[in-house]
């Protein structure tokens, strides 16, 4: 049976807040079941930017990716629920929203690969750095609810 207690981080980056996207967005995560274990509106500065992005350093994005998403506020949350990087991942759609299948976050509302709405960990292992980057470990939140035998086989 699948870990119900895995864990993701998620970001409704500059873009989803400036647009009045975030309720959207939340609704659509919520939607398929997962449980939100921690989450804040949050405006990162350059440094903190950098360490969240640090595996694209080298990449000639790399600049404009640190400035938008410094450009304001943005919500954090941690997910959680089996499977969850990957649930995540395919409700947000491909990286390109050129590519996104319609149905998917991106692919739904967004247009271009600079401007794609959210972010989502795409390992346990980077979740669990990303996480460790945003909350500290009393702002998240083990709880459960009485509907989750009606979304996970127990
Ligand atoms: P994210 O990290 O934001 O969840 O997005 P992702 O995993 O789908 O994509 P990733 O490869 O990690 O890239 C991080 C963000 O950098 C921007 N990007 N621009 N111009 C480009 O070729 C390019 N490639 C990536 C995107 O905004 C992407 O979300
Ligand atoms: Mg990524």
């Amino acid at each position: 049976m699948a870990d119900n207690k895995e864990r993701t981080l998620v970001l409704l980056k500059p873009d989803a807040v400036q647009r009045g996207l975030v309720g959207t967005i939340i609704g659509r995560l919520e939607g398929r079941g997962l449980l939100i274990a921690a989450m804040k509106l949050i405006h990162m500065d350059k440094a903190m930017a950098s360490r969240h992005y640090e595996a694209h350093v080298e990449r000639p994005f790399f600049p404009g990716l640190v400035d938008f998403i410094t450009s304001g506020p943005l919500v954090a949350m941690v997910l959680q629920g089996p499977n969850v990087v990957e649930m995540v991942r395919n409700t947000m759609g491909a990286t390109n929203p050129l590519q996104s299948s319609p149905g998917t976050i991106r692919g739904d509302l967004a247009t271009d690969i600079g401007r794609n709405l959210v972010h989502g960990s795409d390992s346990l292992e980077a979740a669990q750095r990303e996480i460790a980057l945003f909350f500290e470990e009393s702002e998240i939140v083990d709880y459960s609810r009485s509907v989750d035998p009606w979304v996970i086989e127990q």
